[in-house]
């Protein structure tokens, strides 16, 4: 039988590696994982800069019985599911940043870029791609990066945890999320609402939002049932679930 593990030492993206097996025909689900990537890509067209062997880059592929709406939330579920996971070591206080950056004191640790595939009505194929760094501190690439960053190693020293090997968080993150996966399909984002609350990077803070071009400037109140951003702005609340907001704190 065909393999679901794919490991590669280098790739363009392992987002871009399923998407085009996807059209070719591929069995559900299915793990990608590489150690370098040449065109690691991130949200919004930006890079996901990918240095070789001391970082984690990997994407799952699951096949999704409803279709595009039913995945309303699921990128900020996979943030929830990853930060559970790094919490379960002794990582704590890592922020979510809407719709789905983990941050740590400020810093970015890990990006989560969902795309999708299939004919998007009935049914959808999803591609997860998550990336986590766990020592790029070691690497000049770090330099490339345009924000600030963090890593796990940072994190290793500052709770005085033992790291685990990247193969031990790898097959962790990968049995949690296609946890995650399943249980999305039968219960959307509900079940994840409360645990993406307590974790809010702009909790009540002043935010500037995006939105085709227009300006909305409010205080951040978390998100609803659909994982759509609230912003309360003159005493209303407003919600935006669009994939061209953008967000920064005001
Ligand atoms: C973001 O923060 O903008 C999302 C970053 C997602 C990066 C990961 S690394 C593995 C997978 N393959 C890619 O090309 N991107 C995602």
């Amino acid at each position: 039988p065909e393999s679901n593990l794919y490991l590669f030492p280098q790739i363009d993206s392992t987002n871009q590696w399923l998407l085009d097996q996807i059209k070719t025909g591929l069995n559900n689900p299915v793990v990608c994982m590489a150690e370098y990537q040449s065109s690691g890509r991130g949200r919004r067209g930006r890079t996901w800069v990918s240095p070789f062997g001391v970082n984690l880059y990997f994407s799952l592929s699951y096949l999704f019985k409803g279709g595009i709406s039913s995945l309303s939330g699921l990128s900020l579920a996979v943030g929830v599911v990853v930060s559970e996971v790094l919490e379960s070591y002794g990582y704590m206080d890592i922020k979510l940043k809407w719709p789905n950056d983990l941050f740590w004191q400020d810093k970015k640790l890990s990006g989560v870029l969902i795309e999708v595939a299939g004919d998007l009505t009935e049914h959808c194929w999803v591609v997860v791609g998550i990336g986590l760094n766990i020592n790029m501190g070691a690497c000049t690439a770090s330099s490339d990066i345009n924000q600030p960053w963090s890593d796990l190693n940072m994190l290793s020293n500052h709770f005085g945890v033992d790291q685990p090997t990247r193969n031990e968080l790898l097959s962790q993150l990968i049995s949690a999320l296609f946890v995650l996966l399943e249980n999305f399909e039968k219960n959307k984002f509900g079940s994840y609402r409360e645990r993406w609350m307590k974790r809010d990077y702009f909790d009540s803070l002043k935010v500037e939002a995006y939105e085709g071009g227009k300006k909305i400037t409010g205080s951040a109140r978390g998100v609803d049932s659909h994982g759509h951003l609230l912003i309360e702005s003159k005493g209303v609340i407003k919600s935006f679930g669009g994939s061209d907001v953008s967000l920064r704190g005001g």
